[in-house]
């Protein structure tokens, strides 16, 4: 039996299977705990199931000797020094392919959203100001028909691909890995009405989204993120919407995260922002639960975990 913390109160019937086989250990705060917090709480443990809300780095790792195996609650890891992990020895798990229809869902959803001003909208009528039929009122942007660009066209990244062409979009793809539909960035921002972001946060996509990539977009266009906040500079998207070189946008993720009531990005017009709920859904948030615990499980026992990273 081995000691293992879970960073978060979960719901989820996975961790029975968890409690069954070892002993586990909840932070019971609705926040994440944190750096100091996690350290101590983590101090002894063999397995961690950890959120993209914990810093999994080198300090937590150095002040967890006994620690063999994380398993993120999610498919990115950039909250993870994987490098460092490999180098101890610790086996790192994620929870591709579970989330991947339900993050293209929320992509989608933030497209029409943005597009058709359906929040804004509604709140008009919250706020009773629904005064009549408008002709020339609410106007938006089509989405049916439009250019659609998929930046980081992996698993979720081809899902919204799928939803735009069920829309008779155009799809134009952009990304590291080769492919015979791939164009150039630039291209790719130049002739798109709608940008989604499906790239994981690296070194090399850490503020890919800036000034220029901004002002190469049409002034019609509009920027989706459901991936990672840092791949796009928030003060150039600022600038961007409050200048009008892109129409609006549309994020789930945002740097910092969470973004505070009062920063000064929620001012700009046009613009969408809902807390990082990319793959919350009950079925989703149940699978990859499952699967960390899997993940867990497997490396507790001396086994390959059935979702390794790297
Ligand atoms: C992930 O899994 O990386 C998402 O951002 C959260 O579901």
């Amino acid at each position: 039996m081995a000691r293992c913390v879970i960073t978060r109160k979960l719901p989820f019937d996975a961790l029975e299977r968890l409690r069954s086989a070892h002993e586990v250990v909840a932070w019971r705060g609705a926040l994440p705990p944190e750096p100091a917090e996690l350290r101590e709480l983590a101090r002894d443990a063999e397995g961690i199931l950890a959120m993209l809300t914990d810093a999994i780095d080198r300090e937590l790792i150095d002040a967890c000797p006994s620690l063999r195996a994380v398993a993120n609650l999610a498919v990115g890891t950039d909250n993870i020094d994987l490098a460092y992990a490999r180098e101890r020895g610790i086996a790192v798990g994620n929870t591709p392919g579970v989330l991947t229809e339900t993050t293209a869902d929320l992509a989608f959803a933030l497209i029409l959203a943005v597009a058709r001003r359906v929040v804004e909208s509604a709140d008009s009528v919250r706020g009773g100001e629904w005064w009549t039929w408008e002709p020339a009122g609410w106007l938006g942007h089509d989405v049916h028909g439009a250019t659609l660009g998929i930046i980081g066209p992996g698993l979720i990244g081809e899902a919204v691909a799928r939803r735009g062409a069920g829309f008779g979009m155009r799809i134009l793809r952009s990304g590291r890995s080769p492919g015979p539909d791939r164009v150039p960035l630039g291209e790719l921002l130049a002739e798109s009405d709608f940008v989604s972001l499906h790239c994981p946060l690296t070194e090399e996509t850490r503020g890919l989204i800036d000034e220029r990539a901004l002002m190469a977009m049409k002034q019609s266009a509009i920027l989706v993120n459901t991936a990672r906040g840092e791949v796009v500079d928030s003060s150039a998207l600022r600038r961007a919407l409050e200048s009008g070189w892109i129409a609006g946008a549309g994020l789930d993720v945002t740097d910092p995260e969470p973004l505070p009531g009062y920063d000064p990005l929620l001012g700009a017009p046009n613009l969408t922002v809902v807390p990082h709920i990319g793959s919350a859904s009950h079925a989703t948030r149940g699978r990859m639960a499952a699967m960390a615990v899997d993940n867990l499980l497997a490396a507790l026992a001396g086994e390959p975990m059935p979702s390794p990273v790297g």
